[in-house]
């Protein structure tokens, strides 16, 4: 994990344009900084994407036509606290499906919290908790012939350029079986006015959620970053659809790694670009899924239409 986390350091700081991997972001202090951006009242998916799967969990399970009586797995990719997901365990066992809940996740924390929150609240389901990054767990997918359903939610997709993407819903496609289904929850495009303030939100939540980074390369690599000398600028534009983080260089400095043994400059004005969020419509959905083997079987949104559930088909 530090030797990987080295080698993208050294790789995305060496560059120019500099970037570092969004997935850095999530340290414990970085978990807790999101939990903290999901109850803001400016990040809008979370609330938008909660909102769909208390109202229309049974419009979900429909679309997903399973057999009651043919047991399946409920696979989550990144099931973090799980809020969302309860709602839709509950329909699926009020209505007396058959299966079992295969939550993973990177955060262990997060996994053990989960696995006892849902003992108390549905003792009767079945739960097997998997630990690890699930861009390595897809693989793991084939040990068994039982249908599946892949939850994918939360607009985590969005981090990926959208080649990656491909890649990787090819990928999950590839490790499934005719019929099986994937949940993808994505994020769609909208104004401005709507978008920008969740990502610039007024209490510098996200500025310190990406700050974090820098304090990570801090203490995990040995860095001399000034926290100070940076600061946080996020950028949205409707017609391109995606919300990019940057880290803006507020001086002309060089940054010294000691376990990388080497010096970064950075000139006044240089950004470190460290997340894109990718916000879909249709067209882009379609474009997408058109080079992988799913197909779209229903579209949840919530009133607002600010966010989108797509249950897709492999067939
Ligand atoms: C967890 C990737 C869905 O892109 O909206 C929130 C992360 N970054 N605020 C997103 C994030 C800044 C979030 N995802």
């Amino acid at each position: 994990m530090i030797e990987q986390f080295k080698k993208d350091v050294v790789e995305g700081l060496g560059q120019k344009p500099k970037s570092i991997p969004s997935k850095y972001f999530y340290d414990a202090l970085g978990d807790a900084l999101f939990i903290k951006i999901m109850n803001m009242p400016e990040y809008y998916p979370t609330r938008a994407e909660l909102e769909i799967f208390k109202e229309k969990s049974v419009e979900i399970i429909k679309a997903l036509s399973m057999k009651k009586d043919v047991f399946f797995e409920l696979i989550e990719l990144g099931a973090g606290d799980g809020t969302k997901t309860k709602y839709l365990l509950q329909s699926l066992l009020q209505e007396g499906y058959d299966f079992s809940y295969l939550p993973i996740d990177i955060s262990a924390t997060a996994l053990n919290d989960l696995e006892a929150k849902l003992g108390c609240e549905f003792p009767q389901l079945d739960v097997r908790k998997k630990h690890g990054d699930y861009f390595n767990v897809l693989e793991t997918l084939k040990t068994n012939n039982h249908p599946k359903v892949i939850l994918f939610l939360g607009s985590n997709i969005g981090n990926l350029t959208d080649e990656n993407s491909t890649k990787f819903i090819y990928q999950i496609g590839a490790n499934l079986k005719p019929y099986d289904k994937l949940i993808l929850g994505v994020d769609l495009i909208k104004s401005e006015d709507l978008v920008r303030p969740a990502y610039d939100d007024p209490h510098g939540i996200t500025k310190e959620f990406n700050l974090n980074l820098l304090r990570r390369i801090n203490k995990e690599l040995g860095g001399h970053f000034d926290i100070s000398a940076f600061d946080h600028a996020p950028e949205y534009y409707m017609h391109e659809g995606i919300a990019r983080s940057y880290l803006v260089s507020n001086r002309a400095q060089e940054i010294r790694i000691e376990s990388l043994d080497r010096s970064f400059s950075f000139e006044k004005g240089e950004r470190i670009q460290t997340e894109i969020s990718r916000k879909y419509d249709d067209k882009i959905m379609k474009k997408i899924l058109n080079e992988t083997d799913f197909k779209i079987v229903a579209k949840l949104t919530d009133k607002n239409r600010y966010f989108a559930d797509y249950v897709l088909s492999r067939s």
